[in-house]
């Protein structure tokens, strides 16, 4: 049996979204917490002496004082084949598809390829504080099948899908309606609910799919209906023009999905830049999940997402942040919210700093569907969880001593803090940063 563990720190958990930066009912934060993990999940919750007074005598104590002790990060996009195309020069969205992307993808046909970069894949995340991902995989099962393994064998919530795609891309990156169909149903046999596994259908979007393959991703999302979608709407003009010409018969990018029954609760829709009102609506109608995706926008000069504006119109959008890396230039959430955050004063707006980590956390398990289970601290959840330190760095320590309330560290934190700032990772409640091995 293995023996519980108690964890002292300051911890910060989201209760719903703040509403402003003195929504102090938004959130639980203790300034001497305890959180008593066993089997996996939090069985205790609150302040350290009432927490320590449920612990047994066998329990191993860990102290995280003076350190910040949240939720793990979801990051809600995210592309695995990719890392060795993070950091491709000088492309937009079609080009930097063909000229980088595609190539680096056709590698997966090796499932050692894949079975390396899987794992170097998840020590990442986990190096940067991130416990839950909504992950592409590439067009090959056994892509698919080397990131469940992976993520199974580390007890990680995670979900992901083989990408499906049957044209505009090259041979060695092609599947078929069919074999699309087949191949993602045989992961959902094989993987879907096996521990902590979701599989997610995953269209690529609408250029690499042909009306056959949309078809048979309808009927895969009729036929499982839990299962996620994920696909990409609405990124850059010319990819926007391109799929019109493609679908001369769709209203518009986003009426494409919902004609093949693609839109939903359980629908991740990477970017939505450039949605019109209409668009907007069909989203929040459908309850389908836009995902901003701020480094790769940015990087890919995409455009800006408009963040307040789809949460405040009149139907508003259920929102989720991601990393999109390789399109994304960082691993790092707070990275990624750091980004977001500029984007979203360029749109004249400002997220604050609870709203920034409610979204990482609570917010990105809501729109995922999964706050059951993971993006809060609360008792009878699972055990992911992040230590973070505010004063990592040399000049984070020195800000920090100008710092005078939680609002401000959580904005220091999300300016200047990366993977440095990640002192400790608990998944499924064990050390998993701590745990990690030399990349080889
Ligand atoms: N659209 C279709 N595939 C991709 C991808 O891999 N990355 C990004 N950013 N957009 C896409
Ligand atoms: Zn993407």
């Amino acid at each position: 049996m293995v023996a519980d563990t108690l964890l002292r720190g300051r911890t910060l958990s989201f209760l719903r979204w703040p509403e402003s930066i003195d929504d102090h009912a938004a959130y639980a934060y203790e300034e001497d917490g305890g959180l008593l993990l066993r089997d996996g999940k939090i069985v205790a919750a609150g302040p350290y002496a009432e927490v320590e007074r449920q612990a047994g005598e066998g329990t191993k104590r860990i102290d995280h004082r003076p350190h910040l002790i949240l939720p793990g990060f979801i990051d809600a996009h995210v592309h695995f084949p990719q890392m060795q195309v993070i950091a491709s020069y000088g492309a937009e969205l079609l080009d930097w598809l063909n000229t980088y992307t595609f190539p680096e993808e056709t590698k997966f046909a090796n499932a050692q390829h894949g079975r390396r970069i899987a794992r170097l894949f998840l020590d990442e995340m986990v190096r940067h504080g991130t416990t839950t991902v909504a992950a592409y995989c590439s067009v090959h099962k056994a892509s698919a099948e080397a990131f469940f393994e992976e993520s199974h064998a580390r007890d990680m919530l995670n979900i992901a899908g083989k990408v499906m795609m049957d044209r505009n891309a090259p041979d060695g990156l092609l599947d078929t309606p069919q074999s699309g169909y087949d191949d993602t149903r045989a992961l959902i046999g094989e993987w879907h609910g096996r521990g902590r596994q979701h599989v997610a259908i995953t269209p690529r979007f609408a250029i690499t799919s042909s009306p056959e393959q949309m078809e048979m991703a309808g009927t895969l999302a009729r036929e499982f209906p839990d299962l996620h979608v994920q696909t990409h709407l609405s990124e850059n003009h010319a990819e926007i023009a391109y799929t019109c010409e493609l679908y001369p018969q769709a209203k518009d990018y986003t009426d494409i999905y919902d004609r093949y029954g693609l839109l939903g609760q359980r629908t991740l829709l990477g970017h939505c830049i450039h949605l019109s009102e209409r668009e907007a609506d069909a989203l929040s109608d459908s309850g389908s999940v836009a995902v901003f995706c701020p480094t790769s926008n940015l990087f890919l000069g995409s455009g800006l997402f408009d963040y307040q504006r789809f949460r405040r119109r009149e139907k508003p959008l259920r929102i989720a942040t991601a990393t999109d890396v390789g399109g994304g230039t960082n691993y790092s959430m707070l990275r990624t919210m750091d980004e977001g955050y500029k984007v979203i004063a360029l749109n004249g707006e400002k997220l604050n700093p609870f709203q920034s980590f409610w979204q990482l956390t609570r917010g990105n398990a809501e729109a995922l569907s999964v706050a059951d289970k993971v993006g809060t601290l609360e008792q009878g959840t699972d055990a992911d969880i992040v230590v973070l330190d505010s004063a990592a760095t040399p000049g984070m320590r020195l800000r920090m001593e100008t710092v005078g309330t939680l609002a401000e560290e959580l904005f220091l934190l999300q300016t200047l803090g990366d993977d440095r700032a990640v002192r400790e990772v608990y998944v499924a409640g064990r050390p998993a940063k701590s745990d990690l091995g030399a990349i080889a």
